[in-house]
């Protein structure tokens, strides 16, 4: 039996934040990093991660082998049982795990394991599921692993990626297109420094308050509520300020993820002014109704617009984690550098900053 190897990329999300929670539209890309399992069919579930330190040993259905799954392993052994009772048959998986993707820096690296290791188990098996299928378990399997309510955005950006594309996706529908970027703009993603993890912020609070205001407009998509009728809703005491502040960010942001994709995809050329409005006004939006942004986050943003580059916002699942800014290539790096060197004489934790492309979905490399 010959070792094969499998890839899925992190994400970032240009624009749609928790618009996800609510069936909403997201528009990420799939990132030049990411995570790669080399590994072989076997009996059991053995892998192992020098980088990421640990061990999953499981049965090939998921189920523990004795020993403690911790950390990462978790996520492994989530992956397998919802391959299982999707009735992928029991082969086991035994290699090594590496990762190219900072670990809490809100780029998905759980999505993306949940994501190698689904591909992983399915071709070893040869059990087949249609990529969104594979998104779809990989989404349960971060419930089942660690409680976290999210959404398909990780999930879905890591398996649908197109290489210099973002994709607009319905996580409603699931219906999903590919929109270019403009030739010459680049991805610089810059990490606060704060990690973040979702199971310990406030991720899983804000969607029981914004359906609390959904309660209130009995099964109409939020797409089809407008922002006068959330404000008219809060004044006739319908729902709480706090509600309707998160459905207002849901809301606006919709309306912001149709007006970015409309802006990237008109070649002649596209408006860079409204698109840094756009995206400065998402960062706001998240900052102060989603309430998901800290100071870190809103001083990365503000350096980056001070500095040159064409729109930057937080992205990702906040309380933390990194900034995202499309920039002319040939400014890239020197951008990143102003960032980090005003970031680290204002700031107190160590900031990262990743130039990147978007990237291919994940997939097996032959
Ligand atoms: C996390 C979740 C996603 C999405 C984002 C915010 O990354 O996993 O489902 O909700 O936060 O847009």
């Amino acid at each position: 039996m010959s070792e094969r190897i499998f890839w899925a990329p992190g994400r970032v999300n240009l624009i749609g934040e928790f618009t996800d929670l609510v069936g909403g539209p997201v528009l990420p890309a799939a990132l030049d990093l990411g995570i790669r399992i080399e590994a072989e069919a076997a009996e059991t579930i053995d892998l192992c991660s020098h980088e990421l330190g640990g061990r999953a040993r499981l049965a090939a259905d998921g189920s523990p082998l004795g020993g403690e799954n911790e950390g990462w392993a978790r996520y492994v052994a989530a992956v397998a049982v919802e391959l299982a009772l999707l009735g992928r048959p029991a082969v086991g998986l035994e290699g090594e795990i590496s990762s190219t993707l900072p670990i809490g820096a809100g780029l998905s690296s759980s999505a993306a394991l949940e994501v190698t290791a689904g591909l992983a188990l399915c071709a070893v098996a040869d059990f087949s599921l249609e990529p969104l299928e594979l998104a779809q378990a990989a989404r349960r399997a971060e419930h089942r692993a660690v409680g976290v309510p999210c959404g398909i955005l990780d999930q879905a950006a890591s398996l649908l990626g197109r290489a210099g594309s973002a994709v607009l996706l319905d996580t409603g529908t699931l219906a999903y297109e590919y929109v270019p970027l403009p030739e010459g703009i680049t991805l610089v993603i810059v990490g606060s420094g704060v990690s973040r993890r979702l199971e310990s912020s406030g991720y899983a609070t804000r969607q029981g308050e914004v359906e609390r205001a959904l309660t209130a407009f009995a099964g109409r998509a939020p797409g089809e509520i407008t922002l006068a009728e959330i404000e008219s809703g809060e004044k006739l005491g319908r729902f709480d300020p706090v509600a309707a502040r998160r459905l207002r960010h849901a809301v606006s942001e919709s309306e912001r993820v149709h007006e970015v994709a409309r802006l990237l995809g008109d070649p002649t050329p596209p408006n860079l002014t409204r698109l840094d409005e756009v995206f400065a006004a998402g960062h706001e939006s998240v900052r102060r109704d989603w309430e998901a942004s800290t100071p870190e986050l809103d001083l990365l943003v503000e350096l980056a617009r001070e500095n040159g580059a064409v729109a930057a916002r937080m992205t990702g699942g906040g309380f933390g984690g990194s900034i995202v800014a499309l920039a002319w290539a040939d400014e890239a790096a020197a951008l990143a550098d102003s960032i980090l060197s005003a970031y680290e004489s204002r700031g107190d934790a160590p900031a990262t900053a990743y130039i990147c492309r978007a990237s291919a979905g994940a997939g097996e490399i032959s």
